[in-house]
């Protein structure tokens, strides 16, 4: 009997570690973040430039995401940074003049690319009053069509994306007025998560919607540093933000700016 309580309790402990291994791969990244770059790139110091030895590890990011949107490009721009400090493929040069170039780091090839990778999608730490200081610069240049980060701004989605939503006629017998309705832009190859987004009940609609940078859930993922996005609207039924079995959606891609583009829910998530 003895024996069977400490297999079953081998067993569990076996497939609860197990079912955590998806998140192993983020966590190491952010591990050997802070074991190699947090001590120059944290929160230490704040926003004050005498206190600083290097730029706050978000704004790295914000630099970087302008020029490489997808993941695929940040992360071998970040570790071709790490493996080799060169000025002329600096993506912040004000950088190198306020703290002087970055000075070599020695990390194995393997975990620059976990570090890169948590640094594109991890939740990064930053001082405070970084996000208020990034505000700041953008209007103090906003009259300028440049963004803090670099000076590429796709300009056709600087002006927001116009859509109009409705519920396709087949598919109004299974909404009820007080469900939510997600309206939101993605980035085709980037980041899952949202550039824009807002949140409706489905008595709103039909409705006509501008997303614009404003709807932004991070300072550093705009609409406007993707050139091509794609639209949609998703009635959730549970009010989650992630996609649930049975929910309406409609869900297209979007390359110009500057139309109303109609979307029309249609279909079911099927998971
Ligand atoms: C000893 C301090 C120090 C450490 C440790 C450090 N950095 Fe830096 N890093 C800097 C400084 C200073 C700058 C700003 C000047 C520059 O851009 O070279 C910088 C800039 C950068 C940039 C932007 C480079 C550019 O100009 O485009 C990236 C990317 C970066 N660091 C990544 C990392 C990563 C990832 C790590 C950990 C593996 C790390 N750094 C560790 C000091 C450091």
């Amino acid at each position: 009997m003895k024996s069977l309580i400490i297999l079953l309790m081998a067993s569990i402990i076996f497939f609860t570690t197990n079912s955590f291994a998806g998140t192993d791969k983020y966590e190491e990244g952010e591990k050997l973040y802070k074991a190699n770059c947090i001590a120059c790139h944290g929160s230490t110091g704040g926003m004050d430039l005498k206190k600083r030895i290097a730029p706050p590890i978000a704004a790295v990011r914000m630099h970087y995401i302008d020029t490489y949107p997808d993941k695929n490009s940040f992360v071998q721009a970040v570790s071709g940074w790490i493996e080799k400090q060169d000025e002329s493929k600096s993506m912040m040069r004000g950088a190198i003049q306020k703290f002087n170039i970055m000075p070599p780091i020695s990390v194995p090839k393997e975990d620059v690319l976990k570090i890169a990778a948590y640094i594109y999608d991890g939740k990064l730490d930053s001082p405070e009053g970084f996000e208020k200081h990034v505000k700041e610069e953008h209007e103090k240049k906003g009259k300028k069509p440049v963004s803090i980060a670099s000076n590429k701004v796709n300009k056709s989605n600087t002006k927001g994306i116009a859509l109009r939503i409705n519920v396709s006629d087949e598919l109004k017998a299974q909404v009820s007025p007080t469900d939510l309705v997600f309206i939101y832009a993605k980035a085709i190859n980037g980041p899952p998560m949202p550039l824009a987004v807002v949140k409706k009940q489905v008595k709103d609609l039909p409705i006509e919607i501008i997303l614009n940078d404003e709807m932004a859930m991070m300072p550093s993922l705009k609409l406007s540093s993707f050139p091509k996005v794609k639209v949609g609207a998703r009635i959730s039924k549970s009010g989650r933000p992630i996609a649930q079995n049975g929910d309406l959606f409609v869900e297209k891609v979007s390359v110009k700016g500057g139309e109303i583009i109609s979307l029309e829910i249609d279909s079911i998530v099927v998971k």
